[in-house]
């Protein structure tokens, strides 16, 4: 028998239901998905703040951020807990632990919802499969996906981090877009003309489409 048949869902006393009435309005996961520079974190971190300045409770996941802690690269944590723990619990960037950095992120984001957040993570999330299986474990309706849609060569010339020039002379491997593929989603809620369009008349996309779909209240 697995140790999974011991887990049982554990209700609450305060519901989701309960989290939500006192929020004033619906808890969700808003998965923004694109190549890097794109606009993801620019566009998640002024969805924010505008739902903020509103009186709604969100709160971003961005990549950095959680690569520090609960999905730390095995650098990381080979200073802080030594070589063996490294290995075991470590995330870099190959496509099994691109898979469990993904679905640790909606685990989070999941439970984030219950507590009537409204999520918004920005991370490249490049494989169709990890990102419908997040969906899957979600309830119907709360995992909104959002595609930033800018083509390659916009995103290679903002290259903010240098990150595409890194990839192109063969410095940094297996990067998204140069020497590993970007699976765009085939049915998201929204698509973001991000190569063309400013972060701010995008961010005011995504709360139009949270207005409209019944999720701020
Ligand atoms: N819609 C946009 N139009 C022009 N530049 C943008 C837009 N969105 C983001 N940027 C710029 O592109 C760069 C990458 O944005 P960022 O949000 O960090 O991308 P990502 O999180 O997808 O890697 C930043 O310098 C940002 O200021
Ligand atoms: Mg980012």
């Amino acid at each position: 028998m697995s140790e999974q048949v011991h887990v049982v869902w554990h209700d609450h006393q305060v519901s989701r239901e309960d989290h939500e009435k006192l929020n004033g309005h619906k808890g969700c996961v808003v998965w923004f998905t694109g190549l890097s520079a794109c606009g993801k974190s620019t566009v998640a971190n002024l969805v924010d703040h505008k739902l903020h300045a509103a009186g709604k409770h969100s709160f971003v996941l961005d990549g950095d951020n959680v690569r520090m802690g609960l999905n730390a690269a095995p650098g990381l944590l080979k200073e802080r807990h030594g070589e063996e723990f490294a290995k075991r619990f470590g995330l870099g960037f190959s496509a099994q632990d691109r898979e469990e950095n993904i679905r640790r992120i909606g685990a989070v984001a999941n439970l984030f919802a219950q507590a009537g957040l409204i999520t918004l993570t920005a991370f490249i999330s490049p494989y169709r499969r990890d990102r419908d299986h997040v969906r899957a474990a979600m309830k119907d309706g709360d995992f909104v996906e959002i595609f930033v849609d800018a083509p390659l060569e916009v995103c290679e010339a903002r290259d903010p981090k240098g990150l595409y020039k890194k990839a192109r002379a063969g410095e940094l491997k297996g990067f998204t877009g140069i020497d590993d593929p970007y699976e765009a989603p085939t049915k998201p809620e929204l698509v973001l003309d991000a190569g063309q369009k400013d972060a701010e008349t995008l961010a005011d996309e995504v709360i139009a489409y949270l207005k409209k779909s019944g999720k701020l209240g």
